[in-house]
């Protein structure tokens, strides 16, 4: 019998109706168009408004829509993990309010949390899995509510993120498509650089730690700019090189959407033509857990069948690293 491997075998997104211009932002804090777009790519991003709807309202959405592309019965999945850095709840696991909103009465689920890398660490959790046989169908969602924890008075944060989901499912595949190869790495030194420092078990809520606004991420812009540019490119030429995969042989860079410059400058590194780069920053911004899903899902009628794709991403931690995928449907 031919090795198994873990294969995508549909997506899904959502993203909230609301959305925030570059315009919109000029009048909130000391900004403009000109500015965003040069520093960063982004134009807008959408913010899931409605009050009391959490990261588990997109999700749900985006799960959704991939169960109804996919047309399974979301009985048959084994398995439901959110990368997620916005969950509903402190402790309650998002994943398992999910796979009971979405009928998946036989999954169990948890979430993965690794900043804007959450996604990425996640195909390999469920490509792992997959490949072991022990599970058949694994449900990947990438979802983050950055709103809720943002800071509308710092144009330093302000302007770069935005909310939405996107789902992956992974199945066993015989032809050899899928999960080939990953170079997944982290650095702890990177805490000091993003991160919110109140709210959790180090700092715990407290009327001071409102007062400073200490439960808003906070972002070294500058010193995580550096630290994205180098290693988000040395990962993907690493994967690139470890797997003999020479220019020609890739079809898609699949990055993270925090910075355009950090896209371009790994996209060079790797010596890809811009049109085999997937881009939509410029209208979602960055969405942290939600940005490669997205992706995905905004270029899927592009993919074809033994596409090979190389995924970085760069995040909070720092946690940063490379995967390569051969795409396995075309749709
Ligand atoms: O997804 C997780 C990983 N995150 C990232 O990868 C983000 C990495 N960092 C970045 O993308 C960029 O550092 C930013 C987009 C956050 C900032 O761009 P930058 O080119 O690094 O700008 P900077 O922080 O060096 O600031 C340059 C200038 C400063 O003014 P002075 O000191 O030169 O007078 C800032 O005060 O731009 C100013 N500035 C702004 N001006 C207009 C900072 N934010 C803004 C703003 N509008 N929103």
């Amino acid at each position: 019998m031919s090795k198994i491997s873990a294969a995508i075998t549909a997506v899904g997104k959502y993203v909230p109706d609301f959305v925030l211009t570059n315009k919109e932002l000029e009048k909130m804090v000391d900004t403009n168009d000109e500015w965003i777009t040069s520093r960063t790519g982004i134009k807008e991003r959408r913010i899931l408004k409605e009050e009391g709807k959490g990261t588990s309202f997109m999700a749900i959405k985006a799960a959704e829509d991939l169960i109804k592309k996919r047309g399974i019965d979301p009985k048959e999945i084994d398995l439901v993990i959110v990368g997620t850095a916005t969950p509903d709840l402190q402790v309650a696991a998002t994943a398992a309010y999910v796979a009971s909103e979405i009928g998946a009465t036989n999954a169990f689920g948890y979430d993965l949390e690794a900043a804007c890398s959450s996604f990425l660490y996640g195909m390999s959790t469920a490509s792992s899995y997959i490949e072991s046989g022990r599970y058949k169908k694994i449900l990947l969602i990438g979802a983050d509510k950055m709103s809720s924890i943002i800071d509308y008075t710092d144009r330093t944060t302000c302007i770069i993120f935005g909310d939405g989901a996107g789902a992956a499912l992974f199945e066993p595949n015989q032809e050899g498509l899928g999960f080939q190869d990953e170079y997944l790495r982290s650095d702890g030194i990177g805490r000091n650089f993003l991160k919110i420092d109140a709210g959790g078990s180090q700092l715990p809520a407290s009327e001071e730690t409102i007062k400073n606004k200490q439960h808003y991420v906070f972002q070294d812009g500058k010193t995580v700019f550096k630290f994205a540019v180098s290693n988000m490119a040395d990962v993907a030429a690493k994967i690139m090189k470890r797997n003999n995969l020479e220019e020609k042989d890739v079809n898609w860079l699949v990055p993270h959407q925090a910075n355009k410059r950090i896209i371009d400058a790994t996209a060079n590194r790797m010596n890809v033509d811009s049109s085999k780069v997937m881009i939509n920053i410029e209208k979602y911004g960055n969405t942290t857990s939600a940005t490669l899903p997205l992706l995905l899902a905004d270029y899927e009628k592009k993919l074809k069948k033994g596409d090979n794709l190389v995924f970085a991403a760069f995040g909070g931690g720092f946690t940063w690293g490379a995967i390569y995928l051969k795409w396995a449907y075309n749709s």
